[in-house]
């Protein structure tokens, strides 16, 4: 039976465990999660496992990323079954803070975003970006490690902490890791738990439209009328959209129009209480 990762809640409790590897030459990857662990948020672990020889993962339903009517109270709190998978692949650390430990009474510091964090998740949640960023680069702090994955699923918050990383100059690698799915094509997410059974059946239709409606484009059909198909076939299958676009894969800017841009096809719907995302290359 493999060792179970220890548990730390505090700040100064990791930083102690992680100075003490770091005297011993260690190379440390962190995955900051926020629990109702899944096989997408596995597939991370393993691959920090393969690039560091300590591994931190985090367990923390950031608060500042929820907006008020959103689903902070009933998000999935697991962490008994989570410290169990990770005991199972074998990590040495899990840093589970509550919330007084990463926003002290009184916290006043934040971190504001522009570039990629501007438009697609921040026009529909606005607090989002910025409640991950502080939260990340707070974790990130705390921990310092060499490596912290990431994974595409989130394909805007990858560009986003990318950027961050590399405008706060973060002595850490940021890596992006391919989305995980389901074998009928839905992205593995911890709020596909919500969905009920029939809406789990009609979900699928996201990955469905988003492939067919990037083949067409790269077969070399005008790109507008393609996502504009698209979003009338969502929406046939019950789905509300917030976004179904194509932007450019490294910015998310518009695109220029120019052929040698790489594409990204981002979406995200409602299918009844339950928002989803989701993207591919193009
Ligand atoms: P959470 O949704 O728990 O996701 C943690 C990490 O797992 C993120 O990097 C996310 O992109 C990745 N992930 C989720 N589903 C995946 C899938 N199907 N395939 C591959 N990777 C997947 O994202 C967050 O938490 C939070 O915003 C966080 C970064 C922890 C800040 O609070």
């Amino acid at each position: 039976m493999p060792a179970s990762p220890t548990i730390y809640r505090t700040v100064d409790d990791l930083r102690a465990a992680v100075a003490a590897w770091r005297r011993d030459g260690l190379r440390v990857g962190m995955v900051p999660t926020m629990g109702a662990l899944h096989s997408g948020h596995l597939e991370l672990v393993r691959a920090a496992r393969e690039r560091a020889d300590r591994v931190i993962v985090t367990i923390f339903v950031n608060p500042t990323q929820f907006a008020p009517n959103e689903d902070f109270g009933s998000y999935p709190r697991t962490e008994a079954g989570d410290v169990a998978k990770l005991t199972e692949i074998g990590v040495e650390a899990v840093f589970a803070p509550n919330a007084n430990e990463m926003y002290p009474a009184g916290y006043a510091t934040t971190v504001s975003l522009a570039g990629p964090a501007v438009g697609l998740e921040t026009d529909f949640r606005p607090h989002f970006f910025s409640g991950v960023a502080t939260v990340v680069s707070k974790l990130l702090i705390a921990g310092f490690p060499d490596v912290a994955l990431f994974g595409e699923k989130d394909y805007q918050q990858l560009m986003v902490l990318r950027q961050m990383a590399r405008d706060l100059r973060l002595p850490t690698e940021i890596v992006g890791l391919p989305t995980i799915r389901e074998p009928d094509g839905l992205a593995l997410s911890s709020r596909n738990a919500y969905l009920s059974a029939e809406e789990r059946q009609l979900a699928t239709t996201i990955s469905r439209v988003m492939r067919k409606a990037a083949g067409e484009i790269q077969a070399g059909a005008a790109i507008e009328p393609a996502l504009s198909e698209g979003r009338v076939a969502l929406e046939a299958a019950g789905f509300r959209v917030d976004y179904l676009v194509v932007r450019n894969a490294d910015t998310l800017a518009e695109l220029d129009g120019s052929a040698a841009e790489p594409r990204r096809m981002l979406v995200a719907a409602w299918l009844g209480k339950t928002r989803l995302i989701d993207n591919i290359a193009v």
